[in-house]
């Protein structure tokens, strides 16, 4: 490591003065009570929320050890609230924000922006949390949301809450398959979706992919028989007709039917497949729906939400939050990580389709009432200062994203970003995978010209919210370490028997009790969600990541210790993609690894066999890449495809990945071989190996 990327960052006087936990000392002080006392901690946050009845219970219950029965983590049991109330009604009626404004909507075009009220958008979530209730929609019905980053995204969600319902959203960029499995899994009677969307210069045909959804899963006898389909492409034509007067028109949409710009002014409409009976206009249900909506007042443990995340066995695991918990978790962490205070616009770039974007962008900002930005594009488009535009048009003082997009807009050097002022920024973020120091430098120097401090937050789909992170005003920063445990968590490092290491230290990360953001268990799979977590160390939660502690405390991820693969920040696991790739029926084996990405962070390298009769041609790669696109989405795309006569195994036929990752790597370091079935073939494999330099 280098002098600078050593160096330590401390907070600087003039973040001092205003921020929450303005030492060291303070934050030690909080983090004892928190996790000595939680009663006394939470309780006195759980006090600045509205609960219809307070709790009757322990306010805290649980088991994390598997040996001694069945897991489970209460946090008030018994006590009665909704977290769409105290996001929405709360700030409107208690805290009389309701002019404030709680979205900025940035479309994809740079002139396509909207704004919602915290007043405009309760009434919104009202209207359509009555049409979902109109609809039959129920207390614990799963309700699927597939749509873009769209403000009616937001009304959907919150619009379960309030009547209880799970919202279980997929991430528009998931394959039709991928929506199909989570829409069973979750037995959703309804989903929500749009009529197309521009994701840069390219057409997304959102309504198409969600029926080809729906086919597939009306074949497999799911019973879902209401689609509602916001009409977010052809809102112009709304406008035009004057149904919805609110929406500005989206302008300069002149695309090709293969999403190139056109230079003609006639914008592109693709046609969008309608089954009447089942699909209804968002627009059309919307209209007259009231404004009121008695809350669903539900315990602290009902079920909030569904949200699928890769498991290594290959199939999505559906990690369930519950309402209290997870309430006074996203909106603590939000409060302290980002330091924030009434002023703030804040900015998390991540899709509402991630845990990220419900807890922060949805949830937490929310909960605070604070106004926050919603953008609907990518950071390359129209240009690769976008990101920085947005900062300065909406004079953003909070920023949060992920490793990659900094290390893309790194590659496209300072000038970019230079060009625009950006001397709103006030702290800046990042989530998803280790953040190299030189990315963090980048970012540090550069985009906060050393004026910022960067909070690096470490957490999971599991964890609900941050768990290990800086925070602003008390921690001198490393560059590319998470720091501290945040307020609740009580972190350790185990070694392969499972004990715990004190000092410096570098083993498995586990967390030793519970805190309040927590999943409660796999939906539908509680064995599974115990076998998961918490079978390999009895008594804690296990994360899946490999952690090192230094002689200053201070905590360093290296990453996932399990067959999953973090890709732009979202998890894989290798074998869904495996799998994708034996459904081809050239395909007799294959074996997916891990390799390292200058951009993507780590990016997927295939071995593939082939059954007779069959040859490794181009086309058969191009037909596989898709193939694996098409069944988990464009983020799986492979980037190397390897034909392998046979795969290293070992005697009892396990195939040996750890070698295959050296094989990928041209790493000829290959340690013990004496156990394969047959080692003649690892020459073999070296020689047919991808050209891997980028
Ligand atoms: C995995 C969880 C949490 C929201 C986004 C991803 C990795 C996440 C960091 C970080 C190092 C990180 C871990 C973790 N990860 N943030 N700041 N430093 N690694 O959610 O898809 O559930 O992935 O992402 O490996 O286990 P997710």
């Amino acid at each position: 490591m280098g002098q600078e990327q050593a160096r330590i960052f401390h907070p600087r006087p003039e973040w001092l003065p205003a921020a929450h936990v303005p030492s060291l000392s303070q934050y030690e002080r909080l983090y004892q009570r928190s996790v000595e006392d939680p009663h006394a901690f939470w309780g006195d946050i759980a006090k600045e929320f509205y609960w219809k009845t307070p709790y009757t219970g322990p306010f805290l219950n649980y088991n994390f050890d598997v040996t001694k029965g069945k897991v489970f983590i209460e946090w008030m049991k018994g006590a009665t609230t909704n977290i769409c109330y105290n996001v929405l009604d709360r700030n409107v009626n208690e805290k009389k924000l309701g002019d404030k404004i709680a979205f900025y909507w940035e479309g994809n075009e740079p002139e396509d922006s909207m704004k919602i009220t915290y007043k405009e958008l309760l009434h919104k979530v009202c209207q359509f949390a009555n049409v979902l209730r109109s609809q039959g929609v129920k207390k614990e019905d799963r309700v699927s949301i597939y749509m873009p980053m769209i403000l009616e995204l937001v009304v959907a969600m919150l619009a379960c809450a309030r009547i209880g319902a799970l919202h279980t959203i997929v991430f528009a960029g998931f394959s039709a398959d991928s929506l199909c499995e989570r829409i069973i899994d979750g037995g959703c009677c309804l989903l929500v979706t749009a009529d197309a969307f521009y994701r840069g210069d390219k057409l997304i045909n959102l309504k198409q992919i969600a029926d080809e959804a729906l086919q597939k899963c009306k074949d497999r006898g799911c019973p879902l028989k209401k689609c509602i389909v916001v009409k977010h492409l052809g809102r112009e034509e709304l406008a035009v007709a004057g149904t919805c007067s609110k929406s500005p028109p989206l302008k300069r949409l002149c695309h090709d039917v293969q999403g190139k710009q056109t230079e003609s002014s006639q914008r592109f409409h693709p046609k969008i497949p309608w089954t009447p009976g089942r699909d209804m206009w968002w627009h059309e249900v919307m209209s007259g729906a009231s404004t009121d909506c008695e809350p669903e007042w539900c315990d602290s443990e009902d079920k909030l939400f569904i949200l699928y995340t890769s498991g290594s066995t290959g199939k999505p695991k559906g990690v369930l939050h519950t309402v209290g918990g997870y309430m006074l978790f996203a909106a603590t962490s939000f409060k302290y990580v980002f330091d924030y205070q009434p002023e703030d616009v804040y900015w998390c770039t991540a899709d509402i389709g991630w845990i990220t974007g419900h807890s922060y962008v949805t949830y937490g900002p929310l909960a605070n009432g604070a106004t926050s930005v919603i953008f609907e594009g990518v950071p390359t488009y129209p240009d690769v200062g976008r990101m920085w535009s947005i900062v300065d048009k909406y004079k953003v003082t909070k920023f949060y994203t992920a490793p990659t997009a900094i290390r893309l807009l790194m590659k496209h050097g300072e000038e970019p970003v230079r060009k625009h002022s950006r001397k709103s920024l006030k702290v800046l973020g990042s989530v998803g995978e280790p953040i190299n120091p030189e990315a963090w430098l980048w970012y540090y120097r550069v985009v906060g010209e050393e004026r910022c401090p960067i909070v690096d937050t470490f957490w999971q789909t599991e964890t609900g919210g941050h768990m290990l992170t800086p925070l602003p005003g008390a921690t001198p920063l490393k560059p590319g370490s998470a720091a501290f445990p945040f307020f609740g968590v009580v972190p350790a490092i185990l070694n392969e028997s499972g004990e715990e290491l004190e000092g410096e230290a570098e083993g498995y990360l586990v967390f030793k009790q519970p805190w309040p953001g927590m999943m409660r268990t796999l939906y539908g799979n509680h064995p599974h969600f115990e076998a998961t977590y918490f079978k390999k160390f009895p008594g804690y939660y296990v994360t899946g990541d490999g952690c090192k502690r230094d002689k200053d405390g201070y905590y360093w991820i290296t990453g996932r210790i399990d067959d999953m693969l973090n890709i732009s920040g979202h998890l894989l696991s290798t074998s869904e993609v495996e799998s994708a790739l034996l459904e081809h029926p050239a395909v007799s084996e294959s074996a997916v690894v891990s390799h390292p990405h200058s951009l993507k962070g780590e990016c997927l390298y295939c071995f593939v066999s082939l059954r007779v009769g069959y040859e490794f041609t181009k086309s058969l790669e191009d037909e596989l890449r898709k193939q694996v696109r098409d069944k988990i989405g464009p983020i799986a795309t492979p980037d190397y495809i390897q034909y392998a006569p046979g795969l290293p195994k070992t005697r009892s036929g396990k195939i040996t990945r750890r070698i295959l990752r050296k094989i990928a790597r041209d790493d000829h370091d290959l340690g013990d071989t004496s156990t394969l079935a047959d080692p003649s073939i690892i020459d073999q494999l070296f020689s047919n190996r991808c050209n891997t330099k980028q």
